[in-house]
């Protein structure tokens, strides 16, 4: 029996799509090469933007034929997309030979799912529960282990799914979180260890013990072993000082920070409730540069928020150029159901967002240009 599966979204789901992994072979499952080959075909969403959920829609829809042709073959879909209410029933509707859909809190329960779907029994959906700790991993990220330290978001910026789909912020303690690196450690197999969380600044926040994000880099620091450990994502109104200089000092830190500023102006910020000024964003990025001259810097942003104008758009052409970060990732704004940001007025048309985006990656592209010359 042979699975497949296809991600969509961010590494957190990469790392996610091991789990499952590590649940098929569990079950007796080994990788198939091509969806072709598969008895069980699983879909790993996500919801950030509207393109990639039509992504899914297009993808799993193409399946039907095989679906026919094959009556056996088993179709999941699960991660961020199915978290949504609405979203899972469309799912269910349009695309009834799916067999399981499963929210991101019912992962654990993937297993449980392929046997009853086995077994002929039809399938419901799911979106509340628990993430199971004692999920076996089939890491296959290469010289790198993605280690996740906290599930969820509570910042609510008015443009973001996440904490919809995701939860509230939890974080995973520091023992279980060392003894995972422990074992990636002894295994031998990885040079790099990459923390994920969708505010990794906030660590420890809801955890009694004292510990917080720079704690436990310097924990993880004092490990033996030869690895270089890096994280994702930082959160601007979140970056302490600690985590500044702990990065500076401990040499097994890769010098990198990827740093979402959103947008260069201050009304904007405000309207994404991102608590940060374009002022308060430049200082954190001078004293970055300060303690750590080498750093790389990379960062977010979204054009064509509500009720953006020209100039204020202007204001995060001039913040990249004058930053200069080491590479960016532009996204139109995308509406995502449920948001406040989704249900403000003067919505920006496609055309000027397409404009704006286009003008900032041209940017990107000639400082990169610039610097590569350097
Ligand atoms: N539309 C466009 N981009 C978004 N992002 C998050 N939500 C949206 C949205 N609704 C972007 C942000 C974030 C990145 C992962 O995706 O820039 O940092
Ligand atoms: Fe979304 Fe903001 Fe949380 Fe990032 S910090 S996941 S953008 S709500």
């Amino acid at each position: 029996m042979k699975y497949f599966i296809v991600t969509y979204g961010c590494q957190m789901n990469v790392h996610e799509s091991e789990k499952i992994a590590g649940i098929l072979e569990n079950l007796g499952y080994s990788e198939a090469e091509k969806r072709e080959d598969a008895d069980i075909i699983v879909f790993n969403t996500c919801a950030i933007r509207e393109g990639a959920e039509d992504r899914v829609f297009g993808n799993v829809g193409n399946l039907k034929k095989m679906k026919k042709r094959n009556r056996d073959l088993i179709i999941a879909v699960c991660g961020c997309m199915t978290q949504k209410e609405n979203t899972a029933k469309h799912l269910m509707q349009t695309f009834p030979f799916v067999d399981i859909v499963l929210g991101t809190f019912n992962l654990s329960r993937l297993g449980e799912f392929v046997q009853k779907v086995r077994m002929g029994r039809q399938m419901e959906i799911l979106s509340e529960g628990d993430i199971d700790e004692s999920l076996p991993y089939k890491r296959t990220s290469g010289e790198n282990a993605w280690v996740n330290i906290m599930q969820g978001c509570n910042n609510f910026c008015t443009y973001c799914i996440v904490p919809y789909v995701r939860g509230r912020e939890k974080s995973r303690s520091q023992e279980n979180i060392l003894n995972e690196i422990k074992s990636i450690i002894a295994e031998n197999k990885y040079k790099k260890i990459t923390l994920l969380g969708q505010n990794v600044n906030s660590y420890g926040n809801d955890l009694s013990d004292g510990s917080n994000f720079a704690s436990l880099l310097k924990a993880i620091c004092e490990l033996n072993g030869d690895f270089k450990l890096s994280f994702m994502t930082s959160h601007p109104k979140d970056l302490t000082d600690e985590v500044i200089d702990v990065i500076a000092n401990e040499e097994k830190i890769e010098k990198y920070i990827h740093l979402p500023a959103q947008s260069g102006n201050d009304r904007i910020l405000k309207l994404m409730n991102r608590k940060y000024t374009r002022e308060k964003y430049l200082s954190i990025i001078n004293k970055i540069r300060a303690k750590i001259p080498t750093c790389r810097i990379t960062s977010d942003f979204i054009v064509g928020f509500p009720s953006e104008t020209e100039e204020e758009f202007e204001d995060t052409y001039s913040l990249v150029k004058e930053v200069r970060f080491d590479s960016i990732f532009a996204f139109m704004y995308s509406p995502r159901e449920g948001t406040v940001a989704s249900k403000m007025e003067e919505q920006i048309s496609n055309d000027v967002k397409h404009n704006r985006v286009n003008r900032l990656l041209a940017l990107e592209k000639q400082i990169q240009q610039e610097d590569n010359k350097r």
